[in-house]
């Protein structure tokens, strides 16, 4: 059996529908139940739902043998995990973000979800800036005057711009990510590589 993590939130949806086209029996209800935990109907699968920013942490420690992932929270915590595959959904772009252009300028405290992304992103430029760390609702903090830019996901744009804000830089585009556990790699490279053919094929 593979123990796969699947990240609650935007990209399970997604996540889902890819699983469902690579014919795996995922239970139909997975995302509508409260449980944390759901085996496939054919027992060669268990999910596990978990916070996307936690993920790569029960990857890394091998609690899940596989997951899937967004590059934004790969780059922010670095797990050590072997990444064979962009999976092309889930797209959307890292950007800095603030109440208008002039906020191109340099400014002094950048809010987000994304610390250490953000901290990298300045310093190569640079430009000294206080980062604010925050967990969510990020694109209050230039409206509240907590910071006057943030490093943020945008994918349609909505959450901007009902926020009042505008992009000023992109800083790298997100894509959904397969990953494995180093040891699982090894001690279960039947089912591994089995699952790596079903997901290739679903991508041609
Ligand atoms: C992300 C991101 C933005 C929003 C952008 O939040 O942090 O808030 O989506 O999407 P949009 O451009 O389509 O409006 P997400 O919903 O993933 O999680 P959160 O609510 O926990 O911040």
């Amino acid at each position: 059996m593979i123990v796969m993590a699947l990240p609650k939130g935007r990209i399970l949806d997604e996540s889902l529908s890819f699983l469902a086209g690579c014919r795996m029996q995922v239970p139909r209800d997975i995302g509508a139940t409260r449980k944390l935990q759901v085996s496939s109907d054919d027992g060669s699968y268990r999910f596990v739902l978990v916070k996307p920013m936690d993920l790569p942490t029960y990857v890394e420690y091998g609690v899940a043998d596989a997951g899937i992932c967004g590059t934004d929270v790969l780059r922010e915590f670095l797990p050590d995990v072997h990444q064979p595959l962009d999976l092309q959904f889930g797209r959307c772009r890292m950007v800095v973000a603030g109440l208008s252009r002039i906020s191109a300028r340099p400014s002094a405290r950048v809010a987000t979800r994304y610390p250490r992304i953000a901290e990298q992103f300045f310093r190569e430029r640079g430009e000294a800036v206080e980062v604010i760390p925050l967990s969510g609702s990020v694109e209050l903090a230039p409206a509240l005057g907590l910071a006057e830019r943030i490093v943020d996901l945008v994918e349609t744009g909505n959450t901007l711009r009902e926020n009042g804000l505008v992009i000023v830089e992109e800083i790298m585009q997100c894509t959904a990510r397969l990953i494995i556990n180093r040891a699982s790699f090894h001690t279960k490279q039947g089912e591994i590589s089995r699952l790596l053919d079903s997901m290739e094929k679903q991508l041609l």
